[in-house]
């Protein structure tokens, strides 16, 4: 069975209560239990993580390479603009990163423009809303099946 790690960065936990014209009124809890349903469907385990803490996003991408995690879906919130030890720690693991974000920064301010993490992932999912997280599990799929 295909591990795979789902991990949301700060303020995520807040999804459905946090600028909901932005990122929609769906609760992180809701959002979770859709993604371990649809992974059960492609015969996947998935683990659900979120933190708001920079050092414990980083200690989760090391104890996945160490746990045998197949691939990992992140969403680094603002630590996506701006946080080069994320990046380095993901730069670290040879697990494939999906990095997701809901909102389309692209039509937002020009510091979300930017992505320092994404150079080092397998790729991006951007601007789709909650479904951005359920083609990056289809994706992963792909990804993990390639690669064994
Ligand atoms: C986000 C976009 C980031 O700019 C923002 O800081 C977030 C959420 C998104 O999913 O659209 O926290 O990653």
């Amino acid at each position: 069975m295909k591990k795979i790690l789902l991990i949301n960065g700060p303020n995520l936990n807040r999804l459905g209560k946090r600028e909901p014209e932005v990122y929609g009124s769906t609760s992180l809890s809701d959002l979770e239990e859709m993604l371990l349903k649809k992974a059960g469907t492609y015969d996947a385990a998935l683990t659900a993580f979120q933190s708001n803490h920079e050092g414990d996003i980083i200690d989760k991408l090391h104890w996945a390479e160490d746990d045998g995690q197949d691939g990992i879906i992140l969403n680094p919130g603002a630590y996506t603009h701006y946080s080069y030890a994320i990046r380095d720690a993901i730069a670290s693991i040879t697990i494939p990163v999906i990095e997701v974000h809901i909102s389309n920064v692209h039509q937002r301010e020009s510091f979300r423009h930017t992505s320092v993490t994404a150079p080092v992932t397998a790729g991006q999912i951007v601007g789709l809303g909650l479904m951005g997280y359920e083609l990056a599990l289809q994706a992963m799929i792909e990804i993990i099946k390639e690669r064994k």
